[in-house]
């Protein structure tokens, strides 16, 4: 059977950071399900948040994350974050990641919501991620065995300690692979809405696996909707990265108020939670939401990405206003890791979207996700360097999975309706009840599709996420309970463990 010292899964900026820290002493394979240049890191728009101004210090920035987290973040691993953050982000300057300049050659800084001062570090504009990615691709990509259009079904542990993973190609073909250590960096959940930023490879896979791999997941109820995505027809088409709020854009409804005005003292640079809860109410209470884009000049130069994405579905920028919805864009939850990126078996580590690491409490900031990646990324890496080959040459038989009979597209909705911007208790209990109503067969993973396994893993997501957000009785962050409208003190710092969750079901 293949062995190698260390399997990523994953190819977002989590997964090429631990590859670009190691691939010089350990021998790497990274699995990705479709091209290693996809995913939801690459679409980033905003870029990387640093506080790298003159004006600026690492515990500012630390303390904008600690806010944005809204009394739900581990402070202390805030404040690392955004100390390692500016060191690494230098270090990363340094070795030719490409940022936006001035002409004196000094870095143009964006601004983005619940930032106090500008500290986004971005490239091409608007195209930040793919252009970070690309970079980080170029260092590794001759070091590393990348295996494109596989999937992860399985990580086999033996008695807590992980060993290697099970896969299936999109050819069929089913595999497996025994390593030192595995790192999980499958990226997020956005697929298990009806409308989201994400790439539609963001199928809840990262937490999935992790379940059946029996690791510790925490703050499942934590998802973040980003206030403006593009909408045409009811459907979201795409991000309007906040940067564009950041440079002078304003919420607005059909009559031209002003809708931040009055519900925040940051207006239209209020945390994303709040701006995406105002949006929706008025969403819901028929009006339309826009952005208005008039005050800022060369919209096409500083946006170039945005400004074709409009273009392309027929929205004319002639006009200054951007038709907006919010819509489902980050997972704070996931698999709990400690500092190191350790997840609750040995030799497992998870990093990126995939993971809790408890930086982004209840609410993200906005950039701090690359950033992250990056930090625990080079962690991990840390750590790894001292990885053993697996010894084992033999592995037991396959997990059996559940393979549902449910659509996606009624799963997006359900999940939409009821654990969405706005949850109740009454909501939560009917989706609840749903996935208890669901059928299902038990089959061993070789024996499943792609797409079965697929779904099997949105269905697992889409639980927990469920299941824990009808547990957290308050409202706090990207949490919001219309039956508990207020953060409540009995709440304060704590975690919802999903296995202690899943003992009472
Ligand atoms: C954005 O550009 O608004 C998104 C950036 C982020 O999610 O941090």
């Amino acid at each position: 059977m293949p062995q190698t010292d260390v399997v990523i899964v994953g190819s977002g900026i989590a997964a090429l950071a631990v590859a670009y820290y190691i691939c010089e002493e350990l021998n790497v394979v990274m699995l990705t399900k479709g091209r290693v240049q996809d995913g939801n890191s690459a679409m980033a728009q905003g870029g990387i948040a640093g506080a790298l101004a003159k004006e600026d210090s690492w515990r500012l920035h630390g303390e904008d994350t600690v806010l944005a987290g809204d009394g739900h973040t581990d402070r202390e691993a805030a404040m690392q974050l955004a100390k390692e953050g500016k060191e690494l982000l230098l270090h990363l300057l340094q070795d030719g990641l490409p940022a936006d300049r001035d002409v004196d050659g000094s870095l143009k800084l964006g601004m983005e919501g619940a930032h106090r001062l500008h500290r986004i570090v971005h490239s091409g504009g608007d195209e930040s991620g793919r252009m970070t990615v690309q970079f980080l691709l170029e260092k590794i990509r001759h070091k590393v065995k990348i295996i494109e259009h596989t999937m992860v079904t399985e990580i086999l542990v033996e008695n807590g300690v992980c060993y290697g993973v099970r896969t299936l190609g999109r050819d069929g073909r089913h595999a497996e692979l025994t390593a030192g250590a595995v790192v999980l960096a499958a990226g997020g959940c956005g697929k298990l809405y009806a409308h989201t930023s994400n790439h539609p490879s963001s199928t809840g896979d990262g937490p999935a696996l992790a379940y059946r791999a029996g690791a510790r997941l925490a703050d499942m109820e934590f998802v973040q909707f980003h206030p403006t995505m593009l909408v045409k027809d009811g459907h979201v088409k795409g991000l309007i990265s906040e940067a564009v709020r950041g440079e002078g854009a304003f919420l607005q409804d059909s009559s031209g108020e002003r809708i931040m005005e009055k519900a925040h003292p940051l207006k239209d640079l209020a945390p994303r939670d709040i701006v995406s809860r105002e949006i929706f109410r008025r969403l819901q209470a028929g009006e339309s939401t826009f952005l208005n884009i008039r005050s800022i000049r060369s919209f096409d130069k500083r946006f170039p990405g945005i400004a074709s994405l409009c273009r392309n579905h027929g929205i004319s920028l002639e006009h200054g206003l951007i038709p907006v919805k919010p819509g489902m864009h980050f997972f704070m939850g996931g698999v709990k890791t400690g500092s190191r990126g350790q997840t609750s078996l040995r030799r497992l580590y998870a990093a990126g979207e995939s993971a809790c690491t408890g930086v982004h409490g209840a609410n993200r900031l906005a950039s701090n996700s690359l950033l992250e990646g990056l930090v625990f990324g080079r962690r991990i890496a840390a750590e790894l360097k001292n990885v053993k080959q697996a010894e084992k040459t033999s592995v037991p038989g396959r997990t059996l999975i559940k393979a549902y009979s449910v659509s996606r597209l009624e799963l997006e909705e359900m999940m939409e309706a009821y654990a969405g911007i706005e949850r109740s208790g009454e909501g939560l209990r009917r989706l609840t009840d749903w996935f208890r109503s669901l059928t299902y067969r038990e089959a061993d993973s070789g024996s499943l599709t792609w797409e079965e396994i697929e779904l099997s893993n949105m269905v697992t997501a889409a639980g927990m996420i469920a299941f824990s957000a009808l547990e957290r009785e308050e409202s706090r962050g990207g949490h919001y309970r219309s039956d508990f409208p207020v953060k409540r003190e009995e709440w304060l710092r704590k975690e919802i463990i999903w296995e202690r969750v899943k003992k009472r079901l």
